[in-house]
Parts: C-alpha cells; sequence; structure tokens
C-alpha cells in the first residue's frame, strides 16, 4: 500500500479544512438562506449553531479521520472494536454520497467559470435586471455551454488533486485561502460604499424578534453543517492526513472560525449590494447569479471599468472557493480508490473525473434539455447528509472506546488545556449534538 501523506504544518492543515468548508456554501447559499429565513435572526442561530454543535461534529470527524488512518469508508468499520456490519455499510455510504454531491456541485462551479468569462468580456456593463434573469436562465437551461464548463472545472480540480496531498491541494489551498479572504474583503467595501448599502447591514445584524422560531435554528443548523463539510467524508479524509501532534482541536476551532468568518464577510458583501440594487433579499437560489451582474452593471454605470473589475474578483472569488471545496470531495474518491483498489492519485482522479464528469452532464442537462428527470431529489442529499454526521457522532461517542477517543483529542495527554475541555467536548459530541441533529429530522419532516 502507498505510503500515507501528511499535510506539512498547522497552516496547512487549517488551509486544506478551510478550502473544504469555505465554498459556495458561504456565498452562494448563505446569503439567500439569511434572505429566505429572516436575517439578522439567522445570522445569530448560525453563529450560536457552529460554535456549538457543528464544531463538536468537526472534531469527531477529524478524530475518527486521525485514529483510523484509513479512507472514510473504512474509518468506522476499523475503529469499532465489534466489527459489526453496520459500519461497513455506513462507510459505503459516506464515499457514495459525496460522490453524488460532487457531480452537481461541480456543474454550479461550471455555472460560476461561465460568469467569471463574461466577467472578463465586461459583458455586465449596463445589463438591465431582466436581461441578468434571463442570462441566466437561458444559460443554466442551454444544453452545451454548461456542459463545458463543468468539465473544465471538474478536470482542473482533478489534476490538482493528482498531484498529490502537500503539493496538490495543500499547496492550492495556502495560496487560495488567504486570496479569498482579500477578494471578499474588497467587495465587501465596494458594496458597503453603494447607497443604500445601510439597510443591508442592518438586515444582516439587527433581529426581527417576528423571525424567531424554531425552524430558524434548524436551518441555520443545517446550513452550518453544509458549510463545515460535515457528513461526507471529506473531513474525516483530511483528519486522516493531519500528523500524530497536532492540536486537533486548535485546527478544528481555527477552520470552523474562518469558515464562520468567510461567510459573514460574504453576507455583508453580498447583502448591502442587494439592497442598494433593490433587489429582494428572499429571491432565493439565483441571487447571486441573477442579481449580482445587475448590481455590478446598474451600479457601475458611472464606472463601467471599476465595477467590471469587481466582478470580476468576485466571480474569481466563487470559483476558487468552489474548487477547493470540489477538491476535497474528490480526495474522498480518490483514498477510497488508492486505499482498496491500490490506483495511484492520477488513476484515481482521472477515474474519478469520468464517472462524476458523466454523471455531471445529466446534472447539467437536468437543468434544460432533461428538466423533466431528476436525477436525485435535492431534499434527499440534505438527508443523507444529516444522517451521515448522525453517524458519525453516534459512533465516536457511543461505539468508539472513550479512552481512544480522549487519547486521539488530547495528543495522549500532552495537552494539558484539551485535557481540561476534554469533559466538555465529549458531552457536545456524545448528547448536544445527536439531539440537534434529531430534532432537525423531527422539524423537518414531521413539523
Ligand atoms: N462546505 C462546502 C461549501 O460550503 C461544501 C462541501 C460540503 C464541500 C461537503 C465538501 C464536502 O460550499
Amino acid at each position: 500500500m502507498r505510503e500515507k501523506e501528511r499535510f506539512g504544518s498547522r497552516t496547512a492543515v487549517i488551509f486544506a479544512m478551510a478550502g473544504s468548508a469555505i465554498g459556495l456554501g458561504n456565498i452562494w447559499r448563505f446569503p439567500y438562506m439569511v434572505g429566505e429565513h429572516g436575517g439578522a435572526v439567522f445570522v445569530i442561530s448560525y453563529i450560536v449553531a457552529t460554535l456549538l454543535v457543528s464544531l463538536p461534529v468537526f472534531i469527531a470527524e477529524v478524530t475518527l479521520g486521525r485514529r483510523s488512518r484509513t479512507s472514510a469508508f473504512g474509518a468506522m468499520s476499523k475503529m469499532d472494536p465489534a466489527h459489526h456490519k453496520v459500519w461497513r455499510w455506513a462507510g459505503l455510504l459516506s464515499i457514495v454520497i459525496p460522490m453524488i454531491i460532487l457531480c452537481y456541485y461541480s456543474v454550479i462551479g461550471g455555472w460560476s467559470l461561465f460568469y467569471l468569462f463574461k466577467a472578463c468580456a465586461f459583458d455586465f456593463v449596463g445589463t438591465l435586471p431582466e436581461a441578468s434573469e434571463s442570462l441566466f436562465g437561458n444559460f443554466i437551461s442551454s444544453t452545451w455551454t454548461p456542459i463545458w464548463t463543468h468539465l473544465v472545472f471538474l478536470a482542473a480540480c482533478a489534476w490538482i488533486v493528482a498531484r498529490g496531498v502537500k503539493s496538490g491541494i495543500e499547496r492550492f489551498s495556502k495560496l487560495t485561502i488567504p486570496a479569498l479572504f482579500v477578494l471578499i474583503v474588497l467587495m465587501m467595501v465596494y458594496s458597503l460604499s453603494l447607497p443604500g448599502a445601510g439597510q443591508g447591514v442592518r438586515y444582516l445584524w439587527r433581529p426581527d424578534a417576528s423571525a424567531l422560531n424554531v425552524k430558524t435554528f434548524v436551518y441555520a443548523m443545517g446550513q452550518s453543517f453544509f458549510s463545515l463539510s460535515l457528513g461526507m467524508g471529506a473531513i474525516v479524509t483530511y483528519g486522516s492526513y493531519v500528523k500524530g501532534d497536532e492540536n486537533l482541536v486548535v485546527s478544528s476551532a481555527g477552520t470552523a472560525v474562518f469558515d464562520l468568518l468567510f461567510a459573514l464577510l460574504a453576507g455583508m458583501a453580498i447583502m448591502p449590494a442587494v439592497f442598494a440594487a433593490g433587489i429582494q433579499p428572499g429571491a432565493g437560489p439565483g441571487l447571486i447569479f441573477q442579481g449580482v451582474p445587475f448590481i455590478f452593471s446598474s451600479l457601475g454605470v458611472q464606472l463601467p471599468v471599476l465595477s467590471s473589475i469587481i466582478a470580476i474578483l468576485f466571480f474569481l472569488a466563487i470559483v476558487v472557493a468552489a474548487m477547493t471545496s470540489v477538491i476535497s470531495l474528490i480526495e474522498v474518491g480518490v483514498a477510497f480508490l488508492g486505499e482498496r483498489f491500490g490506483l495511484s492519485r492520477p488513476k484515481a482522479a482521472a477515474l474519478t473525473f469520468l464517472v462524476c464528469g458523466s454523471v455531471g452532464v445529466l446534472c447539467s442537462l437536468s437543468f434544460g434539455p432533461l428538466s423533466g428527470v431528476k436525477v436525485v431529489g435535492k431534499t434527499i442529499f440534505d438527508l443523507l447528509l444529516l444522517v451521515m454526521a448522525f453517524l458519525v457522532v453516534i459512533f465516536v461517542g457511543f461505539v468508539m472506546k472513550k479512552e481512544d477517543v480522549r487519547d486521539e483529542i488530547t495528543n495522549g495527554g500532552r495537552k494539558t488545556l484539551n485535557d481540561k475541555l476534554f469533559g466538555i467536548i465529549y458531552f457536545l459530541i456524545k448528547w448536544v449534538a445527536p439531539i440537534c441533529v434529531l430534532s432537525i429530522f423531527i422539524t423537518n419532516f414531521i413539523l
């Protein structure tokens, strides 16, 4: 079997994991979820859910990955003292689900690439709202262009994964994550300078008591799980590349804080612009693709070059953020194929590209020519993600020996602070997280 690679340093671990976490979930999904679920109350629930529930789940996934040092497929069955078959099935799910998500995610990554090309061609200058809506509708329902952009996008990510954990994934993340923060801050400054931006800021930060209900918290928690890449085998896989002496709590908390911060910055970059342009914040999934080009065009009539440059930076940020997330999804497949079938990295990456690229073509067509055919319903994904995250916390909380978990989280008792914190973290993993995930199910499917 191949020698297992490791991330080189703490910065590398945090950047790679933050790369997986920061993605379309932060820039595309977070703003429209805020818009659909009551603004500031959602934002506050999201912050609480991330720190109280998602972070412990994240620590559980990294712990499982590093302890087992296997791909997401083998992690649970390897660590189960009783070798129950059920954990092999769970392992299989944790490969299959991310591969299905990858097919879709890469199609949307391709959309961002298309918009980046459009921005580079200065195509948004002077676009009217109706025109940017029909641009989006026509583009996603056409046949060839979205297929090409999806394939180019996926191929670029697979190529980076093929280069290896250190010289591919680690290098790319170290280069792009700091750049992403710079880009989003620039976007935010531009957005805040627009006339009428204050309304967007108030929308994000001034809670409206009438939006306060259980559902808001439940949606915020779902968003936070997706945003931290939980329940997809990605963090378990990256966890298996973390060195033995790395402090798991510090690197997990660092990642969660980066991801949280990025979502808030993205919100501050997008909401003020949405309000300034008079767009409905609850416009749904099309919010950034339909709304943002118009924002740049209408407000940039006086300054077409500046607004076009900002548009380019904005779509570049989306493409890069989506790439680092897709890379982590491809890695789930590559680690599995290498471990189970001995495939080399380039071969495993090529195979993942071929399979997910082809299924992705069907997903892409399902927005247009094959719009009657649903590859798999979207709600099923949300459900599966939660099932997987639930299985992981139950596994770490109830199946793995407590001493093993303590040993892993505290690096054999060498990290004194983690030793003191361990009781709290373990309680959150064992009780709070599963109960919260169960409550999402109940609220979503029963209420
Ligand atoms: N966390 C990513 C985002 O916010 C999505 C993702 C989920 C990536 C699961 C990998 C695994 O966009």
